[in-house]
């Protein structure tokens, strides 16, 4: 049967935040975050030690850290590319980091200025790192079902890179559907080729955008395979800047009303954070994408 709680790991407050064009106030970021954690969110990923030259957006990471002063129930990550991201993210009290890596060339050259092994070499020594110095380390696949530039993405590949960041010392997976457009049946094949790698599915999270509608669909075919936990944005929010036509993450509120209808507990206040999502729009400038926020507003 199905999981009778799932584990959304928030990450609108970076995924979401990084492609936006307007300069948003590390105070409003902090009330962001704040606000999501009092709608009941138990894992926020909460910015990126990255390049500031890449990611303008996330360059106040140390201010915004500092700001913040959540409880310790609360699970918080912060993504790194590299030693210095690390370095910067212990520096500033940072509890998990999380790696990225791609399944694609193309990708992996445009988002990390690398290549495919170069990239894993990377998230491989920031693993052993941070593990080192006692932090959970989650790792990232992009690019897991397609990809812009080269198409269709080999299941084989994604499970090769999966097997080598778990084995690596990562303490969980998300896998990216970065440009949103997987399938079910492309899900269920790919769970199939990390159970034959040994991987267990406790390890696993899904990471789907919502670029050609099909995140809700994978999420159900994800759960039917024994995923437990997924990413999303609140309200939609968020993509990639060095992906070709990407949009936004799977809305959380569009997640919660599934899963709520299905028994399966969040922990999450639906109403609370479709309040949160809403002022944020408001802060960005322009509208929450998600249905179910559309539709609650005009309820
Ligand atoms: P590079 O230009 O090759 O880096 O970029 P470099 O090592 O040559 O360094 C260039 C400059 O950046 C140097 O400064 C470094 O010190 C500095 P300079 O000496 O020229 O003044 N630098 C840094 N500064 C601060 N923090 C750092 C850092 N690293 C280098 N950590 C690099 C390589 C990896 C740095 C760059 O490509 C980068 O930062 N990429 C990140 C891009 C990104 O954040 N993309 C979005 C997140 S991934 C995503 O959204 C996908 C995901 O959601 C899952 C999915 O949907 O698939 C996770
Ligand atoms: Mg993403």
């Amino acid at each position: 049967g199905l999981p009778t709680s799932v584990r959304i790991y928030e990450v609108g407050p970076r995924d979401g935040l990084q492609a936006e064009t307007a300069v948003i106030p590390t105070e409003t970021k902090a009330q962001f975050i704040e606000r999501l954690v009092a709608a009941g969110s138990r894992t926020v990923e909460l910015t990126s030690f990255v390049s500031p030259r890449w990611i303008p957006q996330l360059a106040d990471a140390e201010e915004l850290m500092d700001r913040l002063h959540l409880p310790d129930s609360v699970r918080t990550v912060v993504l790194v590319p590299n030693r210095k991201g690390l370095e910067r993210a212990v520096a500033a009290g940072a509890r998990e980091v999380a790696v990225f890596v791609s399944a694609t060339e193309e990708f992996a050259k445009r988002n990390l200025n690398s290549t495919v092994d170069g990239a894993i070499a990377a998230a491989t020594e920031v693993t052993a790192a941070a593990r080192a110095l006692g932090l959970p380390v989650r790792g990232y696949i992009s690019m897991c079902f397609g990809d812009p530039w080269e198409g269709t993405v080999p299941v084989e590949r994604v499970a090769d890179i999966a097997k080598t960041l778990v084995d690596s010392g990562v303490t969980s997976l998300s896998l990216g559907d970065t440009i949103g457009v997987g399938t079910p049946g492309h899900v269920l094949a790919l769970l199939d080729a990390l159970r034959e790698r040994g991987i267990p599915t406790s390890q696993i999270a899904m990471h789907f955008h919502d670029t050609y509608g099909q995140a809700l669909s994978n999420v159900y075919a994800s759960l039917t395979a024994g995923v437990s936990e997924f990413d999303s944005s609140a309200g939609g929010l968020g993509r990639c800047p060095y992906a070709k036509g990407a949009t936004g993450n799977l809305a959380t509120e569009d997640l919660v009303w599934m899963l709520h209808g299905l028994g399966i507990d969040t922990g999450i206040d639906l109403d609370s954070l479709t309040d949160t999502s809403s002022w944020m729009a408001e802060q960005i400038g322009h509208s929450s994408p998600s249905r179910v926020v559309t539709a609650l507003r005009a309820a």
